[in-house]
């Protein structure tokens, strides 16, 4: 449960920070394992324009680590007592920003996307992520810009060109306004970090040009009253189950990391 400072916090700045959530054995195995799924060639597996991975959609439904992960008690109760019900999964991504060559993602507003292209009603869903790789200063941290959260829903143009992935990007001097008032902060920190911030929160990203991966999960979860009304993204990428998600309990996690460990002893 996040205490009434963690929720006055998160209302006022719209972002929350928790360094160390997740224990370096638990980040191991999710780390791991997004190394093997950026190795398959799948659909859900999207490339940077120079072919390294930049970000697997839905793993969350094919590798069993992610399918916990997108259970946990840690990620699913914040949001579900930020918003007053449960949620379900709209989104799942891990996303690499790979050593050299992991590039930016522009100036945007989530809930711009997911209104635009999902149907989405209300800025009712929100980013949980959790820090698979150790987030610096120097390899391309999250860049957030405090109480941006609290403007709605800004105007955006939908590049297409820029990188590999569609977004709806904010323009210059809309980013300067914003950020004369509310400045920029990025989030740094060992595995395990967690982060949360509000789905009108500005964000963005440069790219990685130094040898250390920059790998996050994050989980987008919708209020389920707020299911989108018109999707017309792949189901990979904005989901159509708008079944409550069932946290699991607190070691589902680590037991599995165990029994997988167990096995490779065997
Ligand atoms: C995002 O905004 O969805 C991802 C940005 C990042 O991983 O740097
Ligand atoms: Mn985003």
């Amino acid at each position: 449960m996040l205490t009434e400072d963690q929720v006055r916090q998160f209302h006022e700045e719209g972002y929350l920070f928790l360094p160390e959530t997740f224990s370096p054995e638990e980040v191991a195995i999710l780390k791991s394992e997004a190394e093997d799924i950026y190795r398959q060639e799948r659909p859900e597996v999207w490339r940077e324009k120079s072919g390294a991975p930049r970000t697997a959609f839905a793993a969350h439904l094919y590798n069993e680590a992610h399918g916990l992960l997108a259970r946990h008690p840690r990620m699913i109760k914040p949001v579900e007592q930020l918003f007053g019900e449960q949620v379900y999964m709209h989104q799942y991504k891990i996303n690499a920003k790979a050593s050299f060559t992991g590039d930016v993602w522009q100036w945007h507003q989530d809930y711009g996307t997911w209104a635009r292209d999902d149907g989405m009603p209300e800025p009712r869903a929100m980013n949980i992520a959790v820090f698979l790789d150790e987030v610096m200063p120097i390899n391309g941290p999250l860049m957030l810009v405090p109480r941006s959260h609290t403007r709605g829903v800004l105007d955006a143009a939908h590049d297409t060109s820029t990188t590999s992935y569609p977004l709806w990007t904010l323009d210059e001097k809309t980013v300067t306004e914003i950020v004369e008032a509310g400045g920029i902060v990025a989030p740094t920190g060992k595995p395990g970090g967690l982060l949360l911030f509000h789905g009108n929160l500005v964000h963005g990203s440069a790219g990685n040009i130094t040898p250390y991966p920059r790998k996050i999960v994050y989980l987008t979860l919708n209020a389920v009253s707020n299911y989108i009304r018109k999707p017309t993204r792949a189901e990979w990428i904005a989901h159509t189950d708008f079944s409550p998600i069932i946290p699991t309990d607190e070691g589902a996690l680590v037991r599995y990391a165990r029994s997988l460990q167990q096995q490779a002893a065997e």
